[in-house]
Formats: structure tokens, C-alpha cells, sequence
């Protein structure tokens, strides 16, 4: 018993002392990928209502093959530089599975290498998207599911195509009146049960 405790014990202290993460580099990855996103420059798009149509596929000029070991894609929103001063946690980390840069995950899909076709998506920017500057990468995955190649809308320095988001303004307020609302809606249905069930008894005696 005191074993096993043990054991479990030494097994979650190793998780912080040996990286529990994968151990891809986003430095080590091939821009293979080309990506293309429907915001022009500068856009502004509102959290939880605007639509952005996301199209990637293997650039079509490398060699055919490039490819030939990519197995899924995963296509992801992300933070752009000019956040990082005041947001440092925002920073790439070369560590892909310890980057925060991008956090949203747009779809994920499986890749197949005979269809050159670029595939695309619509997606409606989820409500919970913090105000910020934005651009859209695609990670392509091989079959240990390891990141091997990527693809960005924007250029290598973060600077070109980036897009706005625009958080739902009042957003909490208005879930935190429809808590209180929903609140006091049970009390007031928990307070006429018991009235209903008491004056019930009191028919039935
Ligand atoms: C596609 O590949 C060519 C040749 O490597 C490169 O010059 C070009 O910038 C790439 N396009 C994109 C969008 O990455
Ligand atoms: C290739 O991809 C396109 C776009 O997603 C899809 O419509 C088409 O059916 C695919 N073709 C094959 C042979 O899988």
C-alpha cells in the first residue's frame, strides 16, 4: 500500500523534474505548409460573430514527397508580437508543447498526402478570444503524432497579415446578471416546491 503510494508519489514528482512534454522544437520545423486566412491586414473581427476562412496545403512548389510523412494537421490561432510587452507569458517558447502563443485550436484534421487539393474551413472566432493581435499557423503532425512541419499567414518575423480580435464587450456582466437571475429563479421554484408539497400533505391529511 505504502508502495504504491510511492510509486505514484515518485511518478508525479518526475513529471515536474523530467519534461512530461514532448520534446519538438518549433526551430527544428520545415515551413512546408502554405496557409492562407480571409482577415486583410489590420482587420478588426468580433469575438464569438466573425467568421475566418482558413485554407492550407503543401506548398506547391517543393518537391512531391515533401509530405509524404505528414499524418494530421492542426490548425491553430495565435498571439502576434505586439502583445508581448506587457503579456511576456505570450513569448514563443521554442519547447512547441510549452508554447502559450497558440493557445486556440481552430480544427484538427487527419492529412492526406494524395490529395493536393488545399483544404479549407470556416470558423466563427469562439467567444472566449481575448482582445489582441492575431495570425493563423498550421502544424503538420507525422504518425508518433510530432510536429514536423508548419505553416503561417504571416511572415517569419510575425509582422506582415496580422489581424485584430475584439472581445465581447460586457460580456460579464451580462453572465454574471444571468447567474443572479438563474439564482434567484431556483430559490424562488425551490421555496414554491415546498410550499406546494406541504399544502399537498396537509390536503391528503
Ligand atoms: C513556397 O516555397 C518556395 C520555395 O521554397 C518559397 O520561396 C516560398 O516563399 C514558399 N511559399 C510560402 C507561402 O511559404
Ligand atoms: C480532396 O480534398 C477536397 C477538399 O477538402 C475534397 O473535397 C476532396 O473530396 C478530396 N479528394 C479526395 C480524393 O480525397
Amino acid at each position: 500500500m505504502a508502495g504504491r503510494g510511492l510509486l505514484l508519489a515518485s511518478l508525479v514528482l518526475s513529471c515536474f523534474l523530467l519534461p512530461c512534454y514532448g520534446t519538438g522544437l518549433f526551430s527544428s520545423l520545415q515551413r512546408t505548409l502554405e496557409v492562407t486566412a480571409s482577415p486583410t491586414s489590420g482587420q478588426a473581427l468580433r469575438a464569438g460573430v466573425d467568421k475566418i476562412t482558413v485554407t492550407w496545403g503543401l506548398n506547391q512548389t517543393l518537391p512531391a514527397g515533401t509530405d509524404s510523412t505528414y499524418k494530421a494537421i492542426k490548425v491553430k490561432l495565435c498571439y502576434a508580437p505586439i502583445s508581448q510587452v506587457d503579456r511576456a507569458w505570450r513569448k514563443t517558447e521554442d519547447h512547441l508543447n510549452k508554447d502559450r502563443t497558440c493557445q486556440f485550436k481552430i480544427v484538427a484534421r487527419p492529412y492526406n498526402s494524395a490529395n493536393k487539393t488545399a483544404q479549407s474551413l470556416e470558423w466563427t472566432v469562439e467567444p472566449d478570444v481575448p482582445t489582441a493581435t492575431y495570425f493563423i499557423r498550421a502544424y503538420a503532425f507525422n504518425a508518433e503524432e510530432k510536429e514536423v512541419a508548419y505553416g503561417q499567414t504571416t511572415d517569419a518575423h510575425k509582422t506582415t497579415n496580422l489581424f485584430q480580435i475584439e472581445a465581447i464587450s460586457g460580456r460579464h456582466t451580462t453572465m454574471d446578471i444571468c447567474s443572479i437571475c438563474f439564482s434567484a429563479f431556483s430559490v424562488v421554484s425551490l421555496f414554491g416546491f415546498f410550499y406546494n408539497e406541504k399544502r399537498k400533505a396537509k390536503g391528503s391529511r
